[in-house]
């Protein structure tokens, strides 16, 4: 064999591990848990216990689950075996031993698999948006109040504003990638998105469509009557605030039954079983 031409001198994006760009540009699963817990105690007056993450993914919910009390106990469910042996292996196999028995994942489908009963069902990044007919979205609100012991609450985020809609793509900027959110497609008449990830690196090189998105965006009023249908007592709203300074917004999560117009939101919305 020759020496190894410059040519093939593998470029930054061949060396990417999309998982771990995945988890370092969009999520925050430690504020995830803080406000499932505190929202759980007061709603309750009690502690959570047990954690079912559905479309787990990576699991990094899981993760900080049971990092946060020693009983506590977190269950991930996910269809995609690749991404769920990752978690396994980079979130769960580091944990120290008693914290690590304390995790489960589950390769299979949120509306069937069973875990034990959970106080918290949590599905973050806006997974259930992937049900686009409004059936399938209740049959899955079902079977997570299926999935709830007697009492409990499922945890969602939302995502909307004017410019969620909007064709546009937005990158932002790590020490040694970028990340962008490319929104390619909405169409009103099915109020349906077709959103990418890509990432780009300072060599040059890019992961063109790493994750693809089709989602119907539903409303917010739409989740919650969804919610009511599917059995659930009650649900909220929580919505962020505002920096006075940056005008951006400030991480704080408080109720809300009406909001400003923003531009782009991400909310939270819990339901109740009581
Ligand atoms: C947008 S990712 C969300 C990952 C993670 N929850 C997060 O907050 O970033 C969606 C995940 O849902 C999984 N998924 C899609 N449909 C599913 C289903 N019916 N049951 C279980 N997992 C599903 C995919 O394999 C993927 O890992």
């Amino acid at each position: 064999m020759g020496k190894r031409k410059k040519a093939d001198k593998p470029t930054m994006a061949d060396l990417a591990d999309r998982h771990a760009l995945y988890e370092r540009a969009v999520q925050e699963p430690e504020v995830d848990v803080e406000f499932a817990i505190d929202t759980f105690r007061s709603e309750f007056a009690r502690r959570p216990f047990v954690l079912r993450e559905d479309f787990c993914g990576t699991a990094g919910v899981c993760r900080d689950w049971v990092r946060a009390h020693p009983r506590n106990i977190a269950w991930g469910v996910d269809l995609d075996r690749e991404t769920l042996d990752w978690g396994q292996t980079h979130n769960v196999d580091p944990l120290p031993k008693k914290s690590r028995r304390r995790v489960g994942l589950v390769h299979g489908d949120v509306r069937s698999a069973l875990t034990d009963p959970a106080d918290v069902v949590m599905a973050q990044n806006f997974s259930y948006f992937l049900f686009e007919r409004r059936p399938d979205l209740v049959a899955y609100f079902r079977a997570c109040h299926e999935h709830l012991g007697k009492t409990g609450m499922l945890l969602l985020d939302a995502y909307g504003g004017p410019a969620s809609v909007a064709r546009m793509s937005e990158e932002t900027e790590y020490d040694d990638f970028s990340y962008v959110w490319d929104q390619d497609q909405f169409d009103p008449v099915q109020q349906r998105a077709t959103c990418y990830i890509d990432f780009r690196f300072p060599d040059g090189s890019k992961l063109e469509r790493a994750f693809t998105y089709e989602w119907r965006m539903y409303t917010i009023p739409e989740i919650r009557d969804a919610l009511a249908d599917a059995g659930f007592a009650d649900s909220k709203v929580y919505w962020e605030g505002t920096d006075p300074e940056s005008g951006e917004g400030d991480g704080v999560y408080t109720q809300a039954e009406t909001a400003d117009n923003d531009e782009a939101w991400v909310c939270y919305v819990a339901g109740f079983k009581r």
